[in-house]
């Protein structure tokens, strides 16, 4: 659909901006679900946010602000309300504009990622998964992996005080789990799933020993850029199904664009 004077606009708030993926998948999604939008990345960095968000909310063509590292904590902040997950971890990866100029955060990364998984083919019925990572992003995941059957969640950190603090959260949110924190090492789990930001940078360390993963676990990811990372690439040498984490965006353009465009949200 070309740009007109009825063009929607969603912003990409993001900081640097070269990594991102997004506009590739959401805006080919607009063109099919028939939705007049344009998204738009904006390279804001942590200190102009506050004002560059003051200034969107006079924007009156704008449907809503997708984010992503390293605002989403500070957009929940800026936000004026906040719904289901969002309010729950107080983070969010999309805000909508209400007609008032008043923002409506949500947070689809975990389900997104779940997702993902699902239409990749992955069963989560009864499995043992380790998370690696307990920022924003992988806390999402490890929501989205409670809200499934699998037997066991063992989440690690590099600063493993905040990966104990996520998993007592979790305990009293899901009782009865199997849910601790725990080393980066895949030895017996089914499923390995990285949540930090290492692979994004050509001098990053793996996030585990890779010597670690058996053969047939599925490892996946949550950085998509490069598309193959050092450790999908690891994984596949040593005979794993790798899930690239570029399934975590298709996972959730859907989720995105109903809640920013559709008159009845999701
Ligand atoms: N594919 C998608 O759709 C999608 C969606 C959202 C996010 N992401 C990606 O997810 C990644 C994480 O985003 P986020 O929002 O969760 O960021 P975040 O809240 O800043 O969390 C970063 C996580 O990475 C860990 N980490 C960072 N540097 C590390 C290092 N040098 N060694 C070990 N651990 C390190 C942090 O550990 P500490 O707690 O010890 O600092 C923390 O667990 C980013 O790469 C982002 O691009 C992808």
């Amino acid at each position: 659909m070309p740009i007109s004077g009825k063009t929607r606009v969603v912003v990409h708030l993001t900081y640097p901006a070269k990594h991102l993926r997004t506009p590739e998948f959401f805006n080919p999604l607009l063109e099919r679900l028939g939705y007049d939008g344009v998204l738009v990345p904006w390279e804001v960095s942590p200190a102009n946010l506050a004002t560059a968000w003051e200034g969107l909310r006079g924007i009156e063509n704008l449907a809503g602000v997708i984010v992503t590292v390293p605002h989403k904590l500070e957009v929940a902040k800026l936000c004026d309300e906040l719904q289901g997950t969002a309010r729950l971890l107080k983070v969010c990866n999309v805000a909508k504009r209400l007609p008032d100029g008043r923002f409506s955060g949500r947070m689809f990364d975990g389900d997104g990622f779940v997702g993902g998984l699902k239409k990749q083919g992955h069963d989560l019925t009864d499995k043992r998964v380790l998370l690696l990572g307990a920022g924003g992003a992988a806390t999402g995941i490890a929501h989205a992996l409670l809200a499934e059957a699998i037997q066991e969640l063992v989440i690690s950190n590099r600063t493993p005080a905040k990966a104990e603090a996520l998993t007592r959260e979790l305990r009293q949110m899901f009782p009865g789990r199997q849910i601790n924190a725990g080393p980066a090492d895949a030895t017996g789990f089914d499923v390995v799933i990285n949540g930090t930001a290492l692979g994004l940078k050509p001098e990053d360390p793996l996030p585990l020993p890779v010597e670690t993963l058996a053969p047939g676990t599925v490892v996946g990811e949550v950085v998509m850029n490069p598309d193959i990372t050092p450790l999908l690439s690891a994984a596949a040498e040593r005979g794993c199904v790798i899930h690239k984490g570029a399934h975590m965006i298709t996972g959730q353009i859907d989720l995105l664009a109903e809640f920013l465009f559709s008159k009845t949200g999701v």
